[in-house]
């Protein structure tokens, strides 16, 4: 029975974002973001869910953080809900909002919790919506300037940032897919609004350093790692296309300063100016940080197809999948993470995000047994460590998520927590069987028996 032990000073941590768990959409000043006007439009999320109400978490912060520290986490990463600090994006500052994450924050320390903040999980202020959001290049310059707002209120107490939660997914899956609010469906749109979001990345970045504060600062990918369906040459060029869209696109341009060629080349070939990059913008984008976050969830298998724009097409092999259906593949996390080391960063990389969603169910006696996600998890946490002693800088790994919430399109049908939310019961927090395991993989910096 051997034993798995992380490096004496690896952090453990959950993650949530502000949207998907606070409520209160509409009090103490807090303005109309992006997400209010998608959920509030029938049709556009599963069961008509909104998050208005969530998991209450605005009201209930303190009780979650006694959770938290039942739990036993080193850290616990939430995001920042741009419109309670700026109720229309710029201006007017509301110090109620700033109230809030600062009694959070204050509460987290004392309880020993190192919190980590993101600025941007996707509740764009709908003020800045009305005038193109991301696709206007002003919004990267307004996000920079709520940044520095952020680093001068919070940036003695909160030591690490992150200012961007999954471009890839802000871009493509709102603004090419249009699952995600705005609802957008058009691929140069989606391109701008890429190069805007992480333009505002590279200012915020810049703004950081000038700012002195001691924290550090990084930003979080979602990348999953890609692999052909067979040898054959087509299906290598067909995974090399995808690796560009889902990953490169976004690596290359923070870490080299540029946009991957291929891509270019297709973008090129379709539209006269695809979007558009001003001088000097690769350079703000590729300031250095000093760590990256990554969420992994899958990873993709895809096949050859001349008639898809990016000459790929996703194939679903047979395997265990999770309720997204999306497919339970530890080994993506590691292959991923020696990748990483091996083209882009020595690091420190952060896992910011990792988790599945499964039906879970409470039991007579009132609790939630969820042995599928304690698999899942035990699998990830062995396959982070097996990149630890391929020699990958990996410093910490927060579980995706504290607790049940508003999961975007999905509404509340999917549950990622490791906390289950009654929500036919007053939003009533239950520790599931995960969130036991993750205390005891704290409480022993590892896996006790493989
Ligand atoms: C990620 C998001 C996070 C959550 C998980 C399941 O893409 O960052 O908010 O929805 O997926």
């Amino acid at each position: 029975m051997a034993e798995i032990v992380f490096p004496e000073n690896f952090e453990w941590g959950a993650a949530t974002a502000s949207y998907q768990i606070e409520g209160a959409y509409n009090e103490d000043g807090k303005g109309e973001s992006i997400w209010d006007r998608f959920t509030h439009q029938k049709g556009n999320i599963a069961n008509n869910d909104t998050g208005d109400l969530a998991c209450d978490h605005y009201h209930r912060y303190q009780e979650d953080i006694k959770l938290m520290q039942k739990i036993g986490l080193d850290t616990y990463r939430f995001s920042i809900s741009w419109p309670r600090i700026l109720p229309a994006g710029n201006g007017k500052i509301n110090q109620k909002g700033i109230d809030f994450y600062k009694n959070l924050v204050e509460e987290l320390l004392e309880a020993g919790i190192k919190p980590a903040a993101t600025l941007y999980h996707w509740d764009l202020p709908q003020k800045l919506q009305d005038n193109g959001g991301w696709e206007n290049r002003d919004t990267a310059k307004y996000f920079d300037q709520y940044a520095q707002i952020m680093y001068r209120e919070l940036g003695d107490l909160i030591p690490r940032w992150i200012t961007h939660n999954e471009p890839m997914v802000v871009s493509m899956v709102a603004n090419l897919w249009g699952e995600h609010a705005p609802g957008n469906q058009e691929l140069q749109k989606a391109l701008q609004v890429a190069h805007n979001v992480l333009l505002s990345h590279g200012l915020a970045a810049q703004s950081f350093r000038e700012s002195g504060i001691d924290g550090e600062l990084g930003i979080t990918l979602n990348l999953n790692h890609v692999y052909p369906n067979s040898d054959s040459k087509k299906d290598q060029i067909a995974a090399d296309y995808c690796d560009a869209f889902n990953n490169r696109w976004f690596l290359d341009p923070v870490f080299k300063g540029k946009y991957p060629e291929k891509l270019m080349d297709l973008y090129q070939n379709k539209f006269d100016q695809p979007f558009e990059v001003k001088a000097g913008d690769l350079d703000i984008i590729s300031r250095e940080i000093d760590f990256l976050g990554i969420n992994y969830y899958s990873r993709a298998v895809v096949k050859y197809d001349e008639d898809e724009f990016y000459n790929f097409k996703t194939i679903k092999p047979e395997a265990e999948y999770t309720e997204m259906n999306w497919e339970v593949y530890p080994k993506g996390l590691t292959d991923l993470l020696k990748r990483l080391d091996r083209e882009y960063t020595k690091g420190p990389i952060f896992i910011t995000e990792n988790g599945a969603a499964y039906d879970d169910q409470i039991a007579e006696d009132g609790s939630v047994h969820d042995p599928k996600r304690v698999n899942y998890l035990k699998e990830h946490f062995k396959a982070a460590h097996q990149a630890l002693e391929a020699g990958v800088n990996l410093a910490g790994y927060y579980v995706w998520s504290l607790m049940d919430n508003f999961e975007w399109a999905y509404g509340y049908n999917k549950r990622f927590g490791i906390i289950y939310i009654d929500y036919d019961n007053h939003q009533k927090r239950i520790l599931k069987d995960s969130a036991r395991l993750l205390k005891d993989v704290i409480e022993n910096n590892g896996l006790k028996n493989k």
